[in-house]
């Protein structure tokens, strides 16, 4: 008898795999060694650890890397030039430690850095881990941690190449040095390995083709302050993020110390920002209260969202924040609602169903404490504790158009937190008073790619709509509107420095439009834009 494929089967693929049927990876999860162990790690200690990520059940709810940080190096063979491992803490090498790790189904990850020396040689006086990082030996290493050893992921680290990290004050181009490491993954013949590249700061918008992701920020640790830095720093990288590229806000500090709710704030933030989730605490002395948490299937659903979407500030009034992002399916009326009090005071944050283009009634489920809460007509109001956040999946009956979009929420093409930006000629968002979400995007122009793009905007019907834009200048100036693949419309801006609306007619189509604003010149600053059908 011959088979033939049902719905049933049809719904199995669709529903159990996301990721082959959009064809890219979600955030990675696992588990690593830096936190807690620094370079302080050896060949046992990393199979306990890979055996207590399986006995916890965590592996079974995702989490499936375990990824050794700095601390196994040993040298150079001089004579050579192959990588050595560190005789005491990895006396038989590595190999076993990675045979170990695949025997229990994970994956494993390595360390290396982009220049010659790695960090902990340099801040952790680990001096035996001198001269061996990519630098020069990209193939060689390669060869080595992919093929050889049989690795599947990558963190490469910067101390080397940034001459305030190394004894020889050695300054390398990170764009350079991150693409000749990504073509020598790619020469050993693996297209699986999975690069993170850890530059501290949003590295320039070249990174996705070269990283699944990217460190945002500089080490993470076992504070509130830290914590909300880092939320801080990722509020506007959405648009960098997705298709299996994301923005790294560090390794978990979850069960490190913290106090119950930063905790909770901490691994649900990361969850609703897509951020890879590498837990680093001892697995072996998880509390109960460590393990629900990090365990939530809900929360890590969001995270491992086949859509892979970062979520966006939808509302803030300077203090919290209001963040949302579609789940399984775009422009459904299914969203995740993120109300984030990063206060130290208990403050009651409230979102209109209207503000997260949502009508009906609404169903609300608390993704934290795994409840439904009661339905919604109208707005969505709750007192947040101080570094608080509570995350809530919404149901509505409609899903509306968006009117407004923010600029800094937007992509930004040069986007890059290394440099100067007036001296590279990059756009950034920047705080402005009297903006609406307080920011604005700064330094639009001179360079025609140095443009700012909304890339989903989405529109019921085909038609002609007037699209608004509030712009502050301060001189006469000019931008170009583009929508999808049309000719530019030229925008004659006054230079009013309290604010001033300019508008376009523009031809829109049912669905997803392109939208973007270039400028010969400097653009003024750029608040938002409206949609009008
Ligand atoms: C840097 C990285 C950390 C860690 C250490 C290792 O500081 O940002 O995450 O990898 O190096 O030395």
């Amino acid at each position: 008898m011959r088979y033939k494929i049902s719905k049933f089967d049809i719904f199995l693929v669709v529903a159990l795999c996301p990721l082959a049927v959009l064809g890219f990876d979600t955030p990675t999860m696992g588990w690593s060694s830096w936190n807690t162990y620094r370079v302080n790690i050896n060949d046992s200690l990393i199979c306990h650890q890979a055996d207590a990520l399986v006995e916890t059940g965590l592996k079974n709810a995702g989490y499936n890397h375990i990824n050794i940080d700095d601390g196994y190096f040993g040298g150079r063979d001089e004579a050579t030039g192959m990588l050595k491992f560190h005789p005491v803490r990895f006396p038989n090498g590595l190999k076993p430690v990675m045979d170990h790790i695949h025997s229990l189904g994970l994956k494993a990850g390595i360390y290396s850095d982009a220049g010659a020396n790695t960090c902990g040689s340099f801040w952790d006086n680990d001096t035996i881990a001198r001269n061996v990082g990519l630098l020069g030996h990209e193939i060689n290493d390669c060869q080595l941690f992919f093929i050889e050893l049989g690795f599947d992921f990558i963190k490469v680290d910067y101390c080397g190449a940034d001459g305030n990290q190394n004894k020889q004050l050695y300054y390398y181009e990170p764009a350079e040095r991150y693409a000749a490491i990504a073509r020598a993954i790619a020469e050993t013949g693996r297209d699986d390995v999975r690069m993170n590249v850890c530059r501290w700061a949003f590295p320039g918008t070249w990174v996705r083709d070269v990283a699944t992701s990217w460190r945002t920020t500089t080490d993470i640790n076992p504070s509130w302050e830290s914590v909300r830095n880092i939320i801080a720093e990722n509020l506007y990288l959405s648009a960098y993020a997705g298709n299996g590229h994301y923005n790294d806000m560090d390794m978990l500090e979850v069960g490190r110390g913290m106090k119950p709710e930063e905790d909770r704030t901490h691994f649900a933030m990361w969850c609703m920002m897509s951020s890879p989730l590498l837990i680093g605490c001892d697995l072996t002395t998880l509390s109960p209260e460590t393990l629900e948490l990090i365990s939530n299937p809900e929360l890590i659903a969001l995270n491992q969202d086949a859509l892979g979407l970062q979520s966006y500030v939808a509302k803030t009034d300077g203090t919290t924040y209001v963040l949302v992002k579609d789940v399984e399916r775009r422009d459904s009326t299914t969203r995740a609602v993120a109300l984030y009090n990063p206060t130290d005071f208990v403050r009651r944050i409230s979102v209109g169903l209207d503000e997260i283009q949502l009508a009906g009634n609404a169903s609300v489920r608390d993704l934290i404490n795994r409840r439904n809460v009661g339905n919604i007509s109208d707005a969505l109001s709750v007192d947040v504790p101080p570094h608080g956040t509570g995350i809530y999946l919404l149901k509505g009956e409609c899903r509306r158009m968006r009117k407004l979009y923010e600029a800094e929420c937007a992509f930004l093409s040069r986007y890059q937190e290394l440099y100067n930006p007036g001296y590279v000629g990059s756009a950034y968002y920047a705080p402005r008073v009297g903006a609406s979400g307080g920011m604005v995007v700064r330094n639009v122009g001179l360079t025609p790619s140095n443009d700012i793009i909304w890339n989903n905007v989405r529109v019921d019907d085909d038609g002609t709509y007037t699209v608004s834009f509030k712009v502050f200048g301060d001189r006469p100036a000019e931008i170009m509107v583009y929508a999808n693949d049309g000719v530019g419309i030229k925008l004659p801006i006054k230079g009013n420095p309290d604010g001033e609306i300019v508008n376009a007619q523009l031809q829109l189509t049912k669905g997803n439009n392109v939208i973007r604003i270039a400028a010969r010149d400097k653009a003024p600053d750029i608040d938002y834009m409206t949609i009008i059908p």
